[in-house]
């Protein structure tokens, strides 16, 4: 195991009914006039919006609104939020949301305090050393965001999408009451859980030896979700599951079955590239990416992916374990080819350049193996 050091300071406040605690947690943390960032509308239509106003109020909060965050969130939103929180005073951000609320909301946080192009924190010309405070209401199990310190925004200008991350990012607290993902699209939820197990399969696949504690508790989590994944998808209510989901998706993304390990992260950064192009669910998208990946990956370390079709899915060989994992994911209702993300063939050297030279990139990417041009152009014919 490497060294490590670990630090994960964000309150879980998880249960039914938990957002009216949303008031009391902004004044814990100091806030004393709040944004209150949002997406298209879910979170309107359910009545959350309300209640997480109401909770401001009864601590005599004051706050403004910013809604329309999109689906891989874009650039454009979180200038204007920086904008308004400068010329407002705002000194905390309340994201309801998802991911993407989440990580618009981080971009602004940072970028307040920030004299240059928030951006700069996206292309690696940057790192974030102070953001204002962020909390979040969660309404989606999935991108981790609520309990980890990265943000992935979408620059509309060439559509690059790009990560950052600092601890200065992670949220102060993060509400998470399970109930409030039952109005999901089933699909939705099935991305959801597409991707809190590429955030698990992407700390598995590494070169550090010796990691049995976090091997073994990324496994837990894996089999977990397995097993209730298929159950919410039967049945949307089914409370029990949901919560199940909610935690592990925290679990998975707060880097404790991370940590003191190398990662891999090659699916994420050439999923990033197709949910710029097509702008698919980053869940989706990674369902067709990782079966690709792990099979090109898979002669770097074969004894890898046997633990994991062994401990996993209850398998012998490696081929089997990837096989396996693929025909869950469209059990849930997930896509397996380019071709049902809106992708062609004629679009693999535009999602090459992208990945290995777009926005400063030197023609690599690096992870449990190291890929270039040749290497991510034969892995997005696998998906054709
Ligand atoms: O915008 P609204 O109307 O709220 O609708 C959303 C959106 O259309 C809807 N939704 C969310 N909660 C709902 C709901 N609909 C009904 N009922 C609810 N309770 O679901 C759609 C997707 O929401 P989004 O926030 O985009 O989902 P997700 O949490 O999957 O976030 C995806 C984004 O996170 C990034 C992804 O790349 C993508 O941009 N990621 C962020 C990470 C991080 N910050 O650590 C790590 C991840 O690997 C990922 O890259
Ligand atoms: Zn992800």
């Amino acid at each position: 195991m490497d060294n490590f050091t670990f630090y994960s300071p964000t309150k879980f406040v998880f249960g039914k009914g938990t957002e009216s605690q949303a008031g009391q947690l902004v004044k814990a943390f100091g806030g004393t006039k709040v944004l209150i960032h949002y997406g298209g509308g879910s979170a309107v239509r359910s009545g959350l919006i309300d209640r997480v106003k109401d909770s401001l109020s009864k601590e005599d909060i004051p706050f403004m609104e910013l809604s329309g965050v999109k689906p891989n969130p874009r650039s454009g939103l979180v200038y204007e939020g920086i904008d308004l929180c400068k010329a407002n005073g705002i000194d905390f951000v309340l994201a309801v949301g998802g991911g993407s609320a989440i990580d618009s909301s981080k971009a602004i946080a940072a970028g307040v305090l920030y004299d240059g192009d928030f951006w700069d924190f996206y292309s690696g010309k940057a790192s974030v050393q102070n953001a204002l405070p962020v909390g979040t209401v969660l309404t989606i199990a999935a991108a981790g965001s609520e309990g980890s310190g990265d943000s992935v925004i979408t620059k509309e200008e060439g559509m690059y999408k790009r990560g950052t991350g600092a601890e200065a990012l992670r949220p102060k607290f993060s509400i998470l009451n399970p109930g409030l993902t039952t109005t999901l699209p089933a699909y939705q939820t099935a991305c959801g859980i597409t991707d809190i197990m590429a955030h698990l399969y992407e700390r598995y696949l590494t070169n550090t030896k010796d990691v049995e504690v976090t091997d073994r508790l990324l496994e837990a989590l894996l089999i977990t979700m397995k097993n209730e994944g298929p159950k919410v998808i039967k049945d949307p209510n089914d409370y029990q599951a949901r919560a199940n989901i909610m935690w592990a998706g925290t679990m998975a993304h707060t880097n404790s079955c991370g940590v003191g390990r190398s990662q891999d992260w090659n699916s994420h950064a050439i999923e990033h590239e197709l949910s710029a192009l097509y702008d698919c669910a980053h869940g989706a998208g990674l369902a067709v990416t990782m079966p690709a990946v792990f099979k090109y990956e898979l002669g770097h370390d074969r004894a890898r992916f046997e633990q994991a079709a062994r401990r996993i899915w209850g398998y012998q060989t490696a081929e089997e374990g990837i096989e396996a994992f693929r025909k869950y994911l469209t059990s849930i209702g997930m896509p397996s080819t380019l071709g049902e993300l809106g992708g062609k063939e004629e679009d693999i050297p535009v999602l090459v350049k992208n990945l290995c030279y777009g926005d400063g990139r030197n023609g690599t990417i690096s992870g449990f193996v190291t890929l270039n041009e040749e290497d991510c152009t034969a892995i997005y014919k696998m998906m054709l």
